[in-house]
């Protein structure tokens, strides 16, 4: 049996998830392992809450809680969103969880034993008035590579580069410049690591080629050490005596938790995490303002422990998503909260307008609220709704949901027949190849098709093909419910009951889809509409809350 691991970039613990997050990296992740497990692949979607680092212990301070206290509310708050989004996490677990300590601090002495680390005395930004080392988002100022204002100091949200000294720096809590002092700090020698990774972006694999370059001009200009070490209070403790107070920096600590997450629920199951591992396929979906990170951090530490844990097999990347054309900014107020969103609309209709949206490139996105209506409206419910509500409800109504036997099909029939028989065939290397936008668009037009099928067969005039209409068009439905459910699992559920067959969608096989399974002699469950149309007025309420 194929083994596969499915992680998506960790949420911060410090705010709630809001529709940025999921289009590119939660939604995604989800289709491709519900698509993996009916497909019969052994497959685990593995998440975490990313809980150390400096934004987080700021939020804390100006919320007066402990650090610990803070992020345990948004890890449940988190989870309970993702949930009700239809995230179907097998796990979900957290970056300060004693196992990723562990695990972290392990691979920090194996990283110094292979020669990956060395100490050096640095200056480090000090704010005099704060009485603190700044680290990372306790510095603003000027990147030093694209010149953009107002960046943190650790990374660059322009242009996405680690800057190595911020320009013009300011203390992010009082706004003074900060002053200079002396500390010693750990760096991982990123530039051991430049031949591994080259051949590693050379090979031909699943990596995607756009962002590969990037990457690879990334290394020519030239690769910097890489200091993990932070002078705060909220981190993994680096494990050595003269190291007393100081931390890792977040980013050496929170991929490691895709590998110590996925150990402690494979652990619960009695497998063998390791070997499950490194028998898998790896996939990290991400958004692309991390590319830095998994292309180069996380597997430069995968090199730096010999390979003990195998590198990504995929790293899928997506664009940002832009609300109403905008760039979505929380501290600007332009965001949709997905808790909020799921107050309106069904989960499933933000899973399909979403997915309709996104393609599996670095192209950014935009969330457009009359275009929802109108997908939503004429795509999800004009078409599919309106196809599977129109075969179930005429097989009611003419035989009493009693599928009738097809005989001698005419040339219309056989070629339905034949849309049914190809459909796994056509959409299968489009999931595998992580085009779910197009795979999604390959149901949508296998919909359409059944719908001018049954509008040309005229089934009520009960002419002499009827029969294999109904027949036929009941297995158009059930191949719609089984290739419909990684994408919209709760409406391809109902879609399965109102068939009248047994079981759950999510247990069949994914071929299925392609089988006439619904046989002669079946009695049809109890159709009814599975949408409700999205209302002009209501679109409007939505907008005039973004204050348009
Ligand atoms: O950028 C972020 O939101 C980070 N919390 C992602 C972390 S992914 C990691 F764990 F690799
Ligand atoms: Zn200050």
């Amino acid at each position: 049996m194929k083994r596969a691991i499915i992680t998506s970039a960790l949420p911060y613990a410090n705010g709630e998830i809001h529709l940025g997050h999921v289009a590119s990296t939660y939604l995604p992740a989800d289709i491709t392992t519900r698509f993996l497990k009916m497909a019969g692949t052994e497959a685990y979607y593995i998440c975490a809450s990313d809980d150390y680092g400096t934004p987080i212990l700021i939020q804390a301070e100006k919320e007066k809680m402990t650090p610990e206290e803070y992020v345990k509310i948004w890890n449940k708050r988190d989870y309970e969103d993702f949930t009700a989004f239809g995230i179907g996490f097998d796990f979900f677990y957290r970056t300060s969880s004693p196992e990723n300590v562990v695990f972290v601090q392990d691979t920090f002495k194996k990283l110094m034993e292979n020669g990956h680390i060395y100490e050096q005395e640095i200056i480090q930004f000090y704010c005099k008035f704060d009485k603190k080392f700044l680290p990372d988002r306790y510095v603003v100022g000027r990147c030093p590579y694209c010149k953009a204002e107002e960046q943190y100091s650790d990374l660059c949200e322009k242009c996405g580069r680690v800057p190595q000294e911020i320009e013009d720096p300011k203390c992010s809590i009082c706004k003074n410049p900060p002053t200079k002092e002396k500390t010693k700090h750990y760096f991982f020698k990123l530039k051991n690591f430049v031949n591994e990774l080259n051949q590693w972006l050379e090979a031909d694999s699943h990596l995607q080629k756009d962002v590969k370059k990037y990457v690879q001009n990334w290394i020519k200009d030239g690769l910097v050490d890489w200091d993990i070490t932070r002078d705060i209070t909220w981190g993994v403790p680096i494990p050595l005596e003269e190291a007393k107070g100081q931390v890792f920096y977040g980013w050496f600590d929170n991929h490691l938790a895709y590998i110590s997450s996925a150990l402690k629920f494979l652990d619960s199951k009695g497998i063998n995490g390791k070997e499950f591992w490194n028998s898998s396929d790896i996939y990290h979906f991400i958004g692309k303002d991390i590319v830095y990170h998994h292309y180069l951090f996380l597997p430069a530490m995968r090199f730096g422990i010999k390979k003990e844990y195998k590198l990504p097999d995929y790293i899928p990347t997506r664009g940002h998503l832009m609300l109403q054309s905008k760039k979505i900014s929380k501290s600007r107020n332009w965001y949709i909260g997905l808790k909020d969103f799921l107050q309106n609309y069904p989960a499933d209709y933000l899973r399909f307008y979403l997915t309709m949206i996104t393609p599996y490139s670095q192209d950014d996105l935009n969330f457009d609220w009359d275009e929802f209506a109108a997908r939503i409206n004429s795509e999800l419910i004009g078409n599919i709704g309106n196809f599977v509500n129109r075969a179930l409800g005429f097989t009611k109504k003419s035989t009493g949901g009693i599928i009738p036997s097809a005989d001698n099909l005419d040339p219309a029939d056989l070629e339905a027949q034949g849309k049914i028989k190809n459909l796994a065939g056509e959409i299968t290397p489009l999931m595998e190849e992580n085009h779910l936008d197009r795979a999604l668009k390959k149901i949508l037009e296998f919909s359409a098709h059944f719908n001018q099928y049954f509008q040309k067969k005229e089934p009520w005039k009960g002419g002499p093909g009827t029969n294999n209409c109904i027949f036929i068009s009941v297995n158009a439905v059930h191949s719609i419910a089984v290739s419909l459910f990684p994408f919209l699992p709760e409406s391809s559920q109902k879609i399965w009951s109102q068939l009248g067959l047994s079981g759950k969608v999510s247990e069949q096989k994914w071929s299925s889809m392609s089988d006439l399974l619904v046989q002669k002699g079946h009695t049809l469950g109890e159709p009814s509409p599975l949408f409700k149309k999205v209302e002009a007025a209501d679109i409007q309420a939505h907008k005039s809350k973004l204050g348009q």
